[in-house]
């Protein structure tokens, strides 16, 4: 439902009502570019994800590690933009909405497990890492853990389950049935994908003792 400016009063009113329909509108640009950040940092973590996996050296390990290490700069400020400019855009307009709360819940959610799920894992790799040279098995092993996985589909689910919130505007109901599908499906996704990632590594290994 677009804004409109129906404005019959003084022109110094006008002015004032124009003027918060362009903050409005900022805010809401403001918002989309904090939207895109977050799944721009959420590309980034896949294509650092998926190439760390693979790493057979040292080198290699640091570069990949270095990289999601410093997605926390892009999803970070990505994440507060959304925040703060969510809040300004329901107090000016939209008051307390089902979609709004479980949006946020969603936002909440995926910073936790970013943080706490998928960033301490990796720190603690990073301190087991000494010298140059090829990896050890065991850390090869820590990173094929299904966790990462299963956190960045999740993430993935819930942050596209929360765009379609936010476009579609449910009720209490459609939206959980919304993010909660997406959540669920990203979940699943997560699984399989871990479980598989797990048997090919333990073929590759087992075909490389062989
Ligand atoms: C993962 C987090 C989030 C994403 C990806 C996201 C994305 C979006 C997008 C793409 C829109 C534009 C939809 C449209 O114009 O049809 C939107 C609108 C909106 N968002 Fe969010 N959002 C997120 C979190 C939040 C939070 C935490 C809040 C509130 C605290 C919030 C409040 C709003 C409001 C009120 C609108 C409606 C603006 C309007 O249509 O006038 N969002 N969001």
């Amino acid at each position: 439902m677009p804004l409109r400016l129906h404005c019959r009063g003084f022109v110094s009113d006008c002015f004032v009502m124009e003027g918060l329909m362009s903050l409005y509108y900022a805010a809401l640009f403001l918002h989309i570019v904090g939207a895109l950040g977050l799944f721009a940092a959420l590309a980034l973590e896949w294509a650092g994800l998926s190439n760390l996996r693979r790493a057979r050296s040292v080198g290699q390990f640091r570069d990949w590690a270095g990289l999601l290490q410093g997605l926390r700069r892009v999803g970070g400020p990505s994440g507060l933009t959304l925040l703060v400019t969510g809040i300004y855009l329901t107090v000016t307009r939209w008051g307390s909405q089902p979609w709004i709360i479980l949006g946020l819940i969603g936002l909440v959610t995926m910073v936790v497990l970013g943080a706490v799920v998928t960033g301490r894992r990796l720190a603690s790799m990073a301190k087991e890492l000494s010298g140059e040279g090829a990896l050890s098995p065991a850390l090869r092993r820590q990173l094929q853990d299904p966790v990462l996985l299963l956190s960045a589909w999740l993430r993935t689910g819930i942050g596209l389950g929360v765009v379609a919130l936010m476009s579609a505007k449910p009720g209490l109901g459609g939206s959980l049935i919304i993010l909660g599908g997406a959540a669920f499906l990203g979940f699943a996704t997560g699984l399989a994908a871990g479980a598989w990632g797990r048997r090919t590594f333990s073929v590759a290994t087992e075909s490389a003792d062989s």
